[in-house]
């Protein structure tokens, strides 16, 4: 925590050798009224929930899996630019703790050549038109090697260390300084969506992503389409051409993004 230069974020810190899930217990405290950037990181996690009712393979202590609570005084609509948000943040931060160079995958999937390293997932508790609070979940696989992923998984997940190793480069990631590179790029970032300028996250978000000009499949009023994945408007919302020849724009949930 001496590595955190961040002003909020992060400055109450809750930590766990092993719990359920980090975003849990986020919730049950930010009903009780916990202040607005209390940080909860667990070495291991029980139950990690992944977006989309998955789960989360954190039983290992070789990631960094953590929950921000954050109380924005934002509407609804614009919660979609928190998750877009987070995810630059990470692509920043990794690039400046470790110049590694990776992509985001609609809507917030952190990809390294075609993998996911990085999954978040945003929890939110609403009063009458407005959130009371916001739950940012982040999960990093920093250490594993590849027998620490199942079979299933090792197609399509890996490691910040597996990746360096692929490079030829043998170097100690620090769990605490990527927790602490991730809090000040995000915080900055968090600044500008309170102040309504989206400017930035959208096009450090385009910058970045894997997603544009991909095939994706989406659902749109209960109903599947496939399409081209073309751009993403203002209020961060993916635009797709379908093969239909209409024009959809959804949020995110909603896409699936094929072959990655
Ligand atoms: C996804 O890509 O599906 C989202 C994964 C989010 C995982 C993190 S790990 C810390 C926090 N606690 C959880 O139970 N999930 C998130």
């Amino acid at each position: 925590s001496e590595e955190l230069k961040t002003k909020v974020l992060g400055r109450n810190i809750i930590y766990f050798d092993q719990i359920d899930s980090t975003n849990n217990y986020a919730k049950r405290i930010a009903l009780e009224g916990c202040e607005e950037g209390t940080l909860i990181v667990a070495d291991c996690q029980t139950s990690g929930r992944g977006r989309l009712g998955r789960d989360w393979n954190s039983a290992n202590k070789k990631g960094i899996w953590m929950s921000l609570v954050l109380r924005p005084d934002i509407p609804f609509e614009e919660v979609q630019m928190l998750t877009l948000a987070a995810s630059v943040a990470v692509v920043q931060a990794l690039y400046e703790v470790a110049e590694i160079k990776a992509g985001i995958k609609w809507p917030n999937d952190i990809i390294i050549n075609g993998k996911k390293v990085c999954g978040i997932l945003v929890e939110m508790n609403m009063e009458i038109e407005s959130i009371n609070f916001l739950v940012l979940g982040i999960g990093v696989n920093v250490n594993q090697q590849k027998e620490d992923f199942s079979e299933e998984l090792s197609d399509k997940a890996t490691s910040l260390k597996m990746h360096l190793e692929e490079l030829g480069i043998q170097k100690i990631l620090k769990r605490t300084q990527l927790i602490a590179a991730i809090l000040l790029k995000f915080e900055a970032i968090y600044d500008k969506v309170k102040c309504g300028d989206f400017g930035y996250i959208i096009s450090e978000w385009k910058k970045h992503s894997v997603t544009l000009g991909r095939e994706v499949s989406i659902i749109y009023k209960d109903r599947q389409y496939r399409g081209i994945a073309q751009d993403i408007t203002k209020d961060g919302k993916l635009i797709v051409k379908c093969e239909d020849g209409t024009v959809k724009e959804v949020f995110s949930g909603e896409v699936s993004v094929r072959g990655l």
